[in-house]
């Protein structure tokens, strides 16, 4: 079963028969500005993609960690963890994720046969947790930008490690916040089988295309899945491109300047055009930003907010389609995404907001 994600332009195009250069899109929270591709050696494109030195000294460095694994995108790992996590432990049943944010995640630990157990922006009570469970946590998630403190985190990380369980913490789009945040940076033991926490590489530095993302374990998950990947994960010419971004401090400290200086002008914007007396919040970190649609213009019933929280970001979406405006309407439907505009296109996206709300 394909998930529907943003970044499909070439289907919305399709769909509302606008052709696909006319869009301005704003579906994913990948960073509008990407680093700029270095020279890159003719060579790397003729030879296969060999183990590199460089590149995971580069990542080591930026991620603060001495035991990370180079991969093709966090989603690979995403996909095969299930099934290696049956393998180490066979009484492991049950899953809880996050009922709002990346569906892959749900899609592979469903597909493994796993229980799911959903919780909304709060944790599930750590006292309640199952022996041999696993918990997903995306920090900060997308889309509500919800962030856990470090110091929750590590009480849920010695938690599951009591219990034999695993705890699994997505890190795509923290980037964008203070790096003590980050659980990558913690010290994890080859005794340490319960703890992964993911990269992603696209999002912060804008180049979701080349693929490459970091996994971060013990090494023995890290062997497993080396494996279990098999050899020429990624290409050369993503491999050089990345060790130059991760390098390159300059370039970092602008872009995490830049992401700030428009998101906070994508709020403004969004709160100036947006008819606010239905909207119950605007939430998210600087790579997106999501408007929640409030439940329901008179408070009768729950049944009703729902329909009409639903249909205000629906009917939003589309209006916005119909102007070749592509936002991510979440799965639930009651929440339109805005990935950040270029400063250039701002104008386009008030006028198309504008446009609706008189
Ligand atoms: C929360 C989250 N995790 C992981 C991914 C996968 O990213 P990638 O495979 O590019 O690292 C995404 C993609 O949108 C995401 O939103």
């Amino acid at each position: 079963m394909a998930l529907i994600h943003g970044g499909q332009l070439q289907r919305v195009a399709k769909q509302f028969n606008i052709a696909p250069e006319n869009w301005l899109d704003l579906s994913t929270g990948i960073a509008p500005l990407s680093y700029p591709i270095p020279s890159i050696p003719e060579q790397l494109y003729q030879v296969l993609p060999q183990p590199n030195s460089a590149l995971e000294t580069a990542a080591k460095g930026y991620y603060n960690t001495n035991s990370l694994l180079i991969t093709n995108g966090s989603q690979a790992i995403i996909k095969l963890l299930p099934t290696l996590w049956h393998e180490e432990n066979k009484h492991s049943t049950t899953v809880y994720l996050p009922e709002q944010g990346y569906k892959e995640h749900a899609l592979a630990w469903q597909t493994a046969g796993f229980i799911v157990c959903w919780y909304q922006d709060t944790l599930p009570e750590i006292t309640e947790i199952k022996e041999n469970s696993v918990l997903v946590v995306i920090n900060p998630n997308n889309p509500t930008g919800q962030l856990y403190q470090k110091a929750t985190l590590l009480s849920y990380q010695q938690k599951l490690a009591q219990s034999n369980g695993l705890f699994v913490i997505d890190e795509a789009f923290i980037d964008v916040i203070e790096p003590a945040q980050s659980m990558a940076n913690i010290s994890i033991s080859n005794s340490d089988k319960n703890t992964l926490i993911l990269r992603s590489f696209g999002k912060f530095f804008g180049l979701a295309g080349i693929r490459i993302g970091f996994l971060i374990g013990n090494d023995d998950w890290l062997a497993r899945f080396s494996d279990h990947l098999g050899p020429w994960q990624v290409n050369g010419p993503a491999q050089f491109i990345a060790q130059k971004a991760l390098e390159d401090k300059h370039w970092q400290r602008q872009q995490q300047q830049t992401l700030k200086t428009l998101s906070s002008q994508l709020q403004t914007l969004l709160t100036e055009n947006l008819p606010m007396q239905q909207i119950t919040t605007i939430s998210g970190t600087a790579l997106f930003q999501t408007v929640y649609f409030k439940a329901g213009r008179d408070d009768t019933s729950l049944e009703n907010k729902n329909i009409d929280g639903k249909k205000s970001a629906e009917n939003y979406y589309i209006a916005l389609c119909k102007q070749g405006v592509y936002v991510r309407l979440t799965d639930d439907k009651c929440a339109l995404r805005f990935g950040i505009p270029k400063a250039e296109d701002f104008e386009r996206l008030a006028n198309a907001l504008a446009n609706i709300k008189n």
